[in-house]
């Protein structure tokens, strides 16, 4: 088990300190941990914030736990320099299409989401967002219109092949839950949409057991709030997805508690907590290292097949929220550190 481990910049430091406690309390054998610098950090000591060392150690790993990158002192610097591509260069090279973004209820918390309790307590869905394509890596830049305005653009653009491979991911995801699937496009208006939803119907032939229906991103993110408990798995592009599962985190309850899998063709994956380096509380030592610990859950699961003990992990930080031991985002007083203690207690 060759894992990299990349905390990145802010709170991804600190977050991660506990979840390889977490990992560590399991006693895997055969594990074997290499650290490398990638966001900010690495930009600082190397020049670039996705360092070709990181990027060799990263190829020649079986999973990749990443905290998070991030920092406004580097707000300035060109596109390509910024610690936020890091991310976007992992995603890329690596050929994680698939970003699995979970959402789930916990119990004990369904009075902290901002929806209402008895709304909230129904959420148990799963955002298949596409990660390599769309407006995120579509040609753009800057140009002069022809009255010699500033003109900023950004390409929105998706083969068939990019949309079935994610579609196929989708349904098979479906197949394994509770077998309905909500493709989120905007067809109305948008011709990459309209590829989009046919190339879905197409592939739906292949899944009869999957019931599947179509939603624009706006009704989305309206039904989302209204009733998110008729959503079972969504499978949207790369921009959607983005918004949208910042969304489901705030209707669970914190943005602290939402991980993720990004997957391609083969086992080796990218896992990291969908928040960003929080900049505001890094070093204060109060950030929630839950994402972060159900990442390692998530690596366990879909890079190991280690169901066992990615489960155990997910008990255990549901028992310690149940247990009130909730972080500053949750309106708590434990810290970082506490909330790993906890979890490593539980797991013990
Ligand atoms: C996410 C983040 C990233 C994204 C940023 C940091 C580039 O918001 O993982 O959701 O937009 O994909
Ligand atoms: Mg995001």
């Amino acid at each position: 088990m060759k894992i990299a481990v990349l905390a990145g910049d802010g709170i991804g430091q600190e977050i991660m300190v506990e979840a390889l406690r977490v990992l560590e309390t399991l006693r895997l054998p055969d594990l074997q941990l290499n650290f490398a610098d990638v966001g900010g950090v690495a930009y600082k000591a190397h020049g670039h914030p996705l360092p070709q060392e990181t990027l060799d150690l990263v190829m020649s790993s079986d999973a990749v736990l990443f905290g998070a990158v991030g920092d406004p002192s580097y707000d300035d610097l060109d596109r390509h320099l910024r610690p936020e591509q890091a991310v976007l260069g992992l995603r890329k090279e690596m050929q994680t299409f698939a970003n699995l973004r979970p959402a789930r209820a916990f119990a004990g918390l369904e009075n902290l989401s901002a929806l209402k309790p008895e709304i909230a307590g129904a959420i148990d869905l799963l955002i298949l967002r596409e990660l390599t394509g769309d407006i995120y890596f579509g040609d753009k830049g800057r140009r002069e219109t022809a009255d010699g305005l500033r003109q900023g653009y950004d390409e929105m653009a998706y083969d068939e092949s990019e949309i079935a491979r994610i579609a196929h991911a989708a349904f098979k995801a479906a197949q394994g839950r509770r077998g309905k699937l909500c493709s989120v496009d905007k067809a109305n208006v948008l011709q990459t949409s309209v590829l989009w939803r046919e190339v879905v119907n197409e592939i739906a032939d292949d899944y009869p057991d999957v019931e599947l229906e179509h939603m624009y991103v706006d009704n989305a993110a309206m039904q989302m709030v209204r009733n998110p408990g008729q959503f079972d798995v969504m499978l949207t592009g790369n921009i959607f997805g983005d918004i949208l599962s910042d969304q489901a985190s705030m209707c669970v309850g914190s943005i602290g508690l939402l991980a993720s899998a990004s997957l391609g063709e083969g086992s080796r994956g990218l896992y990291e907590p969908i928040h960003g380096s929080a900049p505001d509380i890094a070093g204060r030592g109060i950030a929630n290292p839950m994402a972060m610990i159900l990442s390692v859950a998530m690596m366990l699961r879909h890079s190991f097949a280690d169901e066992n003990n990615a489960v155990r992990i997910e008990q255990a930080v549901a028992a310690v929220l149940e247990q009130g031991i909730l972080g500053h985002d949750l309106g708590g007083k434990a810290s970082t550190i506490e909330i790993g203690d906890a979890v490593v207690a539980a797991l013990s």
